[in-house]
């Protein structure tokens, strides 16, 4: 037979296999919004150590998936997991968010210890097993990383921001101490990938939140090349293990960043129009998204009808539904089932 089937949806679409509807699955599926999660979060009281204990970790990484059958569940992980297994000071505050302590010069990154992070993730590679061996056959385990840039402007600044300054600065005014960073985090991130494909991630994704805030050639050099790095050492140890890359507010840069890294995948963000998606990405690679969190939120027709506007002009190509960034917590969970529904009801043949 041509082209026979994986046995999972998602897979089949990232590898130009084809498929009976969109595989579906949303990002931040495990979260606030789900009573079963905050449950489990408030028993363990930290952020950081629900993520380092892989029994609770895999409980809420299985929970949307018993609850709404997605295509594929997501590692309940943090992309922050990196500076802190590098030795970065790191904590969640609540209400306030993830804290470190500021990498801004070449002592503070003497300081991290690449050779040690195994140590500190080895958690997490078993909620990578501990998952795959309790997923039904078709659902795919999606393992995941932050991409450099978007984990540097975090270790640099030294909590989420609006504009990256002192990131955007440091890399302008002193290119290659930046680059050394970028250079760390690249080689972290392939080994610690690695590790959850090696544990039974099917697929990976890479994070790159804050890509949108780069002009052209900062984009080039700190986006597209080192996920060029981290897809090409990927490929060459696990050839049949797709890549998607995300990066979040890249527009028309999304189409010159998929053909150069080399991903079989890219995520859109809510504001690309589907169509010009479908038009420029798909003959190249999977697109993948992206309904307005928000619409979850409102739910009902509103949901419903920018759904099927996304269905209609992706699902005839290399297509997974997803939102353009993350579920938000106050999502009515009963929202999240009728959407489910929809994609599940949805025929492209
Ligand atoms: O369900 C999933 O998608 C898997 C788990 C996951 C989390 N974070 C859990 C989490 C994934 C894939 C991430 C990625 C992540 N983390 C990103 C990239 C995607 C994006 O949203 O842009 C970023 C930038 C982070 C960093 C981060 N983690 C921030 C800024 C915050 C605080 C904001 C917030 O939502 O509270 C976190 C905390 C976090 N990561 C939570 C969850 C479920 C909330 C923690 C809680 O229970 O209080």
């Amino acid at each position: 037979m041509n082209n026979p089937s994986s046995g999972k949806r998602l897979i089949d679409a990232l590898t130009d296999r084809p498929v009976d509807r969109p595989p579906f699955w949303f990002m931040r599926q495990a979260g606030r919004y789900l009573p079963e999660y905050r449950k489990v979060r408030a028993q363990i009281g930290d952020f950081l150590e629900m993520c380092y204990t892989p029994t609770a970790a895999a409980e809420v990484t299985l929970q949307p998936i018993r609850r709404y059958g997605m295509d594929a569940a997501i590692l309940f992980a943090d992309i922050l997991l990196i500076p802190d297994a590098l030795g970065q000071k790191l904590e969640y505050r609540e209400g306030e968010g993830p804290v470190l302590q500021p990498v801004r010069d070449g002592a503070a990154l003497a300081a991290l210890k690449p050779e040690r992070i195994h140590e500190r993730l080895a958690p997490v590679y078993e909620t990578v097993e501990r998952v795959a061996g309790a997923l039904p056959d078709g659902t795919a385990l999606i393992g995941f990383a932050g991409s450099p840039w978007t984990v540097a402007s975090y270790m640099v600044e030294g909590h989420g921001s609006k504009e990256f300054q002192e990131t955007r600065l440091w890399a302008m005014r002193d290119p290659q101490g930046f680059g050394a960073l970028i250079d760390v985090l690249t080689e972290a991130t392939i080994e610690y990938l690695s590790r959850q494909i090696e544990a039974g991630a099917h697929a990976v994704q890479l994070f790159d939140s804050w890509a949108g805030v780069l002009s052209e050639d900062q984009f080039t050099r700190w986006c597209t090349v080192p996920t060029r790095s981290i897809v090409g050492r990927l490929k060459l140890r696990y050839p049949d293990v797709p890549v998607i890359g995300f990066p979040r507010g890249a527009g028309s840069k999304t189409p010159e960043y998929a053909a150069a890294t080399g991903i079989d995948g890219v995520g859109i963000d809510t504001t690309m129009p589907p169509r010009w998606a479908a038009s420029t990405l798909q003959a190249t690679v999977a697109v993948q998204g992206n309904l307005d969190p928000l619409a979850v939120v409102a739910g009902g027709r509103v949901m419903e009808d920018q759904a099927r506007h996304i269905l209609e002009a992706l699902s005839y190509g290399p297509f997974i539904f997803n939102l353009g960034h993350g579920i938000v917590p106050q999502t009515p969970p009963e929202h999240v089932a009728a959407l489910s529904d929809l994609i599940r009801d949805w025929r492209t043949s």
